[in-house]
């Protein structure tokens, strides 16, 4: 839980030659010292990981698996909006409200906590619970679950993406190719070109606020591949965060999980990756813009006054975070045809 001080000693001599050749090399050596690059490719999954990927797919975009046809993954995770929602609580099932801000769901490969609070331990484990919420789904039991994988024509799928299962169509098979479809949806963006030594990739103000986001101490928290994704953090390490945000009722973030002191108002320390896209920002929806959101990131967990000049690069760099959606979330999959009821077609 210790924020790495380290990681920042060599850091603040770099600000002197940013501007030169030399510089700019540095400033790469830095960022991949502090971030991953997400490559160009990755690996061609084997066949039956692909129709697992592929089966994940469809459950993730398919509505007859809730009770009113109402809700799927999808709805709160849409692609247009870059796996979130715009709505500050989430609405599932009879339009009950979730607790927080919907989470994007991309770049979890490179991320190692779950929700806001951490009381998931696994993506699979995150899809299993979520067949049998009644807030999501509307399913009261993993048998009423399962039946709507029948009804809608999933049993083949099943068999197909899990040959060596006794019993292929199962609530943990279900949540194995969501985690599975989940890890393939990546963003990579012109920030990994960057690292990659295409300085050019990223403007002049991008680099510029890639340099303020470490040196102001930005990336001692958000940092890894997903720029964030890591680690658990206080929100609100200088003062109160709702004395700033303005929350009412504030959420007691992981101690209401663990019921521990040190982990009042903790939460996950989000993913940076395609932040200009799924305003609005932190988990009770509390920043409208960006803009906000830096500049009270910078008073709560710095106690820095960030100027206008700050926010505008620091901006600018977290643009370049923004990638390409990958086609299997962007596009809607083919869903499968109901089991034929026997009926002659008229
Ligand atoms: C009713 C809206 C809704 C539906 C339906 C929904 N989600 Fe979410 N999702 C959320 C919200 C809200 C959060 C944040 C919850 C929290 O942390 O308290 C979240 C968080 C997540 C996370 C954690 C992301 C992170 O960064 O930690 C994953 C993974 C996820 N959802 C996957 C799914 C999958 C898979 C499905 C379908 C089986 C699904 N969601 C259905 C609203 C929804
Ligand atoms: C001490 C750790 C820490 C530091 C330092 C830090 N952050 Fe954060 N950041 C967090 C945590 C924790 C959250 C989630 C807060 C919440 O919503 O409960 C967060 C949330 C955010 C969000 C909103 C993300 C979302 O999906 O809603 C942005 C944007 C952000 N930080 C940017 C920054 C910037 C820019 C800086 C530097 C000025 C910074 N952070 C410094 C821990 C930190």
């Amino acid at each position: 839980m210790k924020i790495p001080s380290l990681l920042f000693s060599g850091v603040l001599i770099l600000g002197l030659h940013a501007h030169s050749a030399s510089g700019d090399k540095e400033l790469i050596n830095t960022a991949k010292a502090l971030f991953g690059i997400i490559p160009a490719k990755a690996p061609a999954p084997d066949k039956i990981s692909a129709e697992q990927i592929e089966l994940g797919r469809k459950i993730f975009f398919d509505y007859r698996l809730s009770k009113d046809g109402s809700t799927t993954c999808v709805r709160c995770h849409q692609p247009q909006y870059f796996s979130t929602d715009r709505l500050a609580q989430s609405a599932g099932f009879n339009n009950n409200k979730g607790a927080r801000n919907a989470q994007s769901i991309l770049n979890l490969k490179y991320q190692d906590i779950v929700h806001w609070r951490n009381d998931r331990t696994s993506i699979e484990d995150q899809a299993l619970r979520s067949f049998t919420t009644p807030l999501s789904y509307g399913n009261s039991s993993t048998e009423e679950a399962l039946k709507r994988f029948e009804l809608a024509g999933y049993t083949p799928l099943f068999q197909k993406a899990f040959p060596k299962s006794e019993k292929p169509l199962t609530l943990e098979n279900a949540a194995s190719a969501l985690g599975s479809y989940q890890r393939s949806l990546t963003t990579r963006a012109p920030f990994d070109r960057f690292m990659e030594g295409d300085v050019k990739a990223i403007s002049t103000q991008a680099r510029q606020g890639l340099q303020e986001f470490i040196t102001v101490g930005c990336a001692s928290c958000h940092n890894g591949t997903a720029v964030g994704g890591r680690t658990m953090q206080k929100f609100g390490v200088f003062q109160n965060y709702w004395n700033v945000t303005k929350s009412k009722n504030p959420d007691k973030g992981r101690q209401d999980v663990t019921k521990k002191d040190e982990d009042l108002y903790v939460f996950k320390v989000p993913s940076l990756r395609n932040i200009t896209e799924t305003a609005p920002y932190f988990h009770d929806a509390s920043a409208k813009d960006l803009e906000t959101a830096i500049r009270w990131m910078g008073k709560l967990q710095l106690n820095k006054d960030l100027s206008d000049n700050q926010v505008v690069l620091i901006k600018a760099f977290l643009e370049s975070l923004t990638g390409e959606l990958p086609k299997n979330f962007r596009e809607a999959p083919t869903l499968p045809p109901e089991p034929y009821a026997g009926l002659e077609p008229l």
